[in-house]
């Protein structure tokens, strides 16, 4: 647990971190990216923190991978890559610096040190889970394979090493549909987001899928009624929502993909109203580069990806602390069903 007192302290004592209107403008180029959506007040305070954390990333020859949930202070301001799950797995396995900051949550770290071993990987905050990696451990993944015999077991990425390590090959929200069609079976056991598994059988109908019960406890709070309520107060928004949304969800909506997915259709769409059915930051991320583009409607905060900071990015590159660690053994494990996705991935074109 970190001790924010101590922490800030510290920081205090090593950088400049008062708010600043001169560093502001100097970094105005990067505000461009954001100001639509963080006021000039909010960046004079993230402003000091950006530069700080910036110029130490290349003291100690780090990279910043930060998923598209982060907030736009983040996303913008420090990130070297910007990406949904698979993309930054795949990114992790090409870093060539000697640290890899991951600005996501613990899963996303533990995926980076596992294809990636030989480098320092940090998390800022070691407590960043996620509610469907917590749902499920290796004997969860061995009851299913006791249920289903000889059922081969695809599991999300938003899990830990031990469940991975357990699985036969890992999906993201990207490739999951595809992933299933591609495997030679009828019956294929998913685990362990059962909404992402149902909107995939729908997909797949081929397929027998069976699921396990974890779910996203930002995504699972979406009704399919209010969006039908929103759809007939706002008949013309275009609906987007991510497929770890409940399956009536997914039905309501114009398009679902991966958070890279939903960026890409509304860079091309540009919807006059949209209706992001996701994270918060989602939209703040996109909204700048995309003027024309009202974002409307609900959205819910992940307390998990929240708690990743501009703070606690500038803590771990000065105390490198939060150095993630898998057991090697695990980490073998683990990694097959990780090379696996990303290789199917590429062979099917996802
Ligand atoms: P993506 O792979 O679509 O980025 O999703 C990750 C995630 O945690 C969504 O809740
Ligand atoms: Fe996990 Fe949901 Fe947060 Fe994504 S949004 S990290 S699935 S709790």
């Amino acid at each position: 647990m970190l001790d924010h007192t101590a922490m800030t302290k510290t920081l205090g004592e090593h950088y400049d971190l008062a708010p600043s209107v001169e560093t502001a403008e100097r970094l105005s180029d990067i505000y461009e990216r954001m100001n639509r959506v963080v006021t000039p007040v909010e960046w004079a305070v993230h402003a000091p923190y950006v530069e700080a954390i910036n110029r130490l990333k290349k003291e100690r020859n780090a990279v910043i991978l930060a998923h598209n949930y982060m907030t736009p202070q983040i996303y913008h301001g420090i990130a070297d890559v910007v990406g949904d799950s698979l993309q930054l797995a795949i990114e992790a396995t090409k870093v060539e610096a000697d640290v890899i900051v991951q600005c996501g949550v613990h899963f996303m770290a533990e995926t980076s040190k596992i294809l990636n071993p030989s480098k320092t990987v940090l998390i800022p905050d070691m407590d960043a889970g996620c509610s469907l990696a917590e749902s499920i451990t290796p004997e969860g993944i061995e009851e299913m394979r006791r249920r289903y015999p000889g059922a081969p077991v695809v599991t999300y990425v938003n899990t830990s090493a031990e469940v991975k390590a357990a699985s036969d090959i890992c999906c993201t929200s990207s490739n999951a549909a595809q992933i299933v069609a591609g495997l030679d079976a009828e019956t294929i056991i998913m685990t362990p987001d059962k909404y992402l598994a149902q909107n995939v059988a729908n997909q797949v109908p081929e397929k027998n899928i069976v699921w396990y019960d974890g779910a996203c406890i930002v995504h699972e709070k979406f009704t399919a009624q209010e969006l039908r309520d929103f759809r007939s107060w706002q008949p013309t928004t275009r609906i987007i929502a991510h497929p770890e949304c409940p399956p009536d969800v997914v039905a309501e909506a114009d398009f679902s993909g991966s958070t890279s997915g939903i960026i890409d259709y509304v860079t091309k769409e540009q919807p006059e109203k949209t209706l992001l059915v996701t994270e918060c930051s989602m939209a703040s991320n996109i909204a700048d580069a995309l003027p024309g583009v009202d974002f409307v409607g609900p959205c819910n905060m992940c307390p998990y990806m929240q708690m990743i900071t501009l703070e606690k990015v500038l803590w771990s590159l000065h105390s490198m602390e939060g150095a993630v660690e898998v057991d090697p053994t695990v980490a073998e494990g683990a990694r097959v069903a990780v090379q696996r996705m990303i290789d199917m991935s590429k062979k099917l074109g996802v």
